[in-house]
């Protein structure tokens, strides 16, 4: 049929093996050929008030509130328009600010995410412009919505997150370049080189993916663990907590993600020799901050698994495993430093003999609050 397993054991790990393909889906159309540009046919009606709004609203939950807390790094780094994100059941029932001025985005794979449906029905009625980033097309969000982009990742049947998420960032990776260039923030050169950059990741997704035995030897070691802490800084903060959340929900191991530098406000006294930390750790402008926050669960005896890039004997020196990532610009790291995490949690969820594609207690798509 069009929705099976293709030969893998779980949906999951066919849809964790799909990204190189579901990212080129979100993009291709999109990316002018000599990637002079980007046309969001979405946005058509509403671009040019995007670009000069005050405040971006961004609303989720789960998994696609951490693709929204990479598009708050990404639009205010590329655009300078300041971004809140939110969760849809906090921002709904809290009183809220919302002006006519604001512009809310709504991320949800399912489009039908009950919580996130409710907070953008109570933006409109506060007059604030609503757009969607949705999967799944012709479903309630897209059509509540004024305007939006479809993540085009194709049907995602695991329960755990994956590949929408991953395209979930390319449409924000995307967002935020449109609107940086168009705003006068971001140079038309550097805007090039950024969409040369979008196009390259299918082929490093790809690459990451051809050390999937090596993470499975990793999984192997660490099956038994009863916790884990996940660490990262700037845009690798939000994939340490989808690492950590991708653990909990299908392995039942409890995870916890953290800005690696609030480690040292208090879950650094969990650090023994049985707690594994994960680092993402690429070479990027925190990479020296994240090699001390190394050393210091070193220092307790944790055990440290960390994503590098590519050729980095520093860390692997220092770490316990490395999972090697290409090297990639600071502003796209999140699309390939999520994926050995996916494979390892994956791993470890199906050593543990669990139903990777049908967690405990947990539903698709959240369709009551
Ligand atoms: C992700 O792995 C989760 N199962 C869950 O957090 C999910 O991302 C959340 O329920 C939001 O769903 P949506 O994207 O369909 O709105």
């Amino acid at each position: 049929g069009e929705i099976d397993k293709n030969g893998f054991p779980h949906f999951m790990l066919k849809e964790i093996f799909e990204q190189p393909r579901s990212i080129l889906d979100t993009f291709r159309g999109r990316v002018a050929k000599d990637n002079s540009e980007i046309v969001l046919g979405g946005l058509y009606r509403v671009i040019d008030d995007l670009v000069q709004a005050k405040r971006i609203l961004i609303v989720a939950c789960g998994t696609s509130w951490h693709a929204g807390q990479v598009g708050e790094y990404m639009i205010e780094d590329l655009a300078r328009i300041p971004v809140e994100v939110e969760y849809g059941s906090e921002f709904r029932y809290r009183n809220p600010v919302i002006t006519k001025d604001d512009f809310v985005i709504a991320i949800s794979q399912s489009g039908e995410t009950a919580d996130t449906l409710a907070a953008i029905r109570m933006a409109k009625e506060a007059g604030a412009r609503v757009l969607g980033i949705c999967n799944v097309v012709g479903s309630s969000i897209p059509r509540e919505t004024d305007a939006g982009v479809y993540t085009h990742a194709g049907p995602e049947i695991g329960v755990a997150s994956t590949k929408a998420f991953t395209a979930q960032v390319t449409v924000l990776a995307m967002i935020a370049m449109v609107l940086g260039n168009k705003r006068g923030e971001l140079s038309t050169d550097d805007y090039n080189e950024l969409i040369h950059d979008l196009t390259e990741v299918p082929a490093k997704i790809e690459k990451i993916l051809q050390q999937n035995e090596e993470i499975k030897a990793i999984a192997e070691i660490y099956k038994e663990a009863t916790n884990a802490i996940y660490l990262g800084r700037g845009y690798l903060f939000p994939v340490a907590l989808e690492g950590a959340l991708k653990l909990k929900e299908i392995s039942y191991i409890h995870a916890e993600g953290y800005p690696a530098a609030e480690m040292k406000h208090g879950p650094i006294a969990l650090i023994d020799e049985n707690m594994p930390v994960i680092v993402i750790a690429t070479k990027d402008k925190s990479y020296d901050k994240i090699v001390s926050n190394i050393q210091e669960v070193k220092a307790r005896n944790g055990k440290v698994i960390a994503v590098v890039t590519e050729g980095d004997d520093t860390i692997r020196n220092m770490a316990d495993h490395v999972m090697e990532v290409p090297e990639s610009t600071e502003m796209l790291s999140a699309l390939t430093t999520v994926v050995p995490l996916q494979l390892l949690s994956y791993h470890i969820a199906v050593m543990r003999g669990c139903n990777v594609d049908q967690p405990r207690n947990l539903a698709k798509s959240v369709t009551v609050e």
